[in-house]
């Protein structure tokens, strides 16, 4: 297999986060400065971030509308963060704009020795009147970010999840010609 760099190959999504670790305000700066620094169409910049660090009330609003299988595991994160985009013109690319600054974020959470797992299953319509979101706002997902943990912290069936190889389509099945 060619070569990765190490920020990318040591880049995983676990379920285990270690419940005793906060983030400092300095890694979620560094964190959101490399979403920050992401490129989008015309640097038209459309993403927007909300943070709750764990004990926080908006900790707390953002675990509350998390789907019931996220909130099994995604609550011994350090911090959870909500990724959102402006919603302009639909001609726009907003939400893979924001899905670049997310990989930045995740690759600089590598690079901090943090974990990043992101979540499709939230209630949008629950945080955005939890979190009074602007109307022009849309949530697109949620991000736990923290150190990793034991999954033996975890239930039987998420510790088999967590420990199970992972697997990737083959290149030669991804490239159309
Ligand atoms: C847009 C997006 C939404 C996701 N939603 C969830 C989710 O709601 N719950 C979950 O446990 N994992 C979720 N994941 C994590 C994926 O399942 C995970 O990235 C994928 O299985 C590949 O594993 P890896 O990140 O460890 O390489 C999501 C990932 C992405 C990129």
């Amino acid at each position: 297999m060619a070569e990765l760099s190490p920020l990318l190959a040591d880049r995983w999504s676990p379920l285990a986060f270690d419940p005793g670790v906060e983030l400092t305000r300095d890694q979620l700066t560094s964190l959101l400065e490399a979403a920050r620094w992401a490129p989008s169409i015309g640097n038209t910049q459309p993403w927007r971030f909300l943070v709750g660090r764990r004990g926080d009330e908006t900790y707390k609003r953002i675990f509350a509308n998390l789907s019931s299988q996220n909130r099994r595991w995604a609550g011994r994160a350090s911090a959870l963060l909500v990724a959102a985009h402006t919603v302009t013109d639909p001609a726009t690319r907003a939400a893979y704009d924001l899905g670049q600054a997310v990989a930045h974020l995740t690759i600089q959470a590598t690079a901090l020795r943090l974990h990043v797992h992101q979540m499709a299953g939230f209630d949008a319509a629950g945080l955005r009147d939890e979190l009074e979101l602007p109307a022009e706002v849309q949530p697109h997902i949620v991000v736990a970010i923290g150190r990793l943990g034991d999954p033996r912290s975890l239930p039987e069936d998420l510790r088999r999840r967590e420990t199970a190889l992972r697997s990737r389509r083959p290149l030669a099945e991804l490239m159309l010609r």
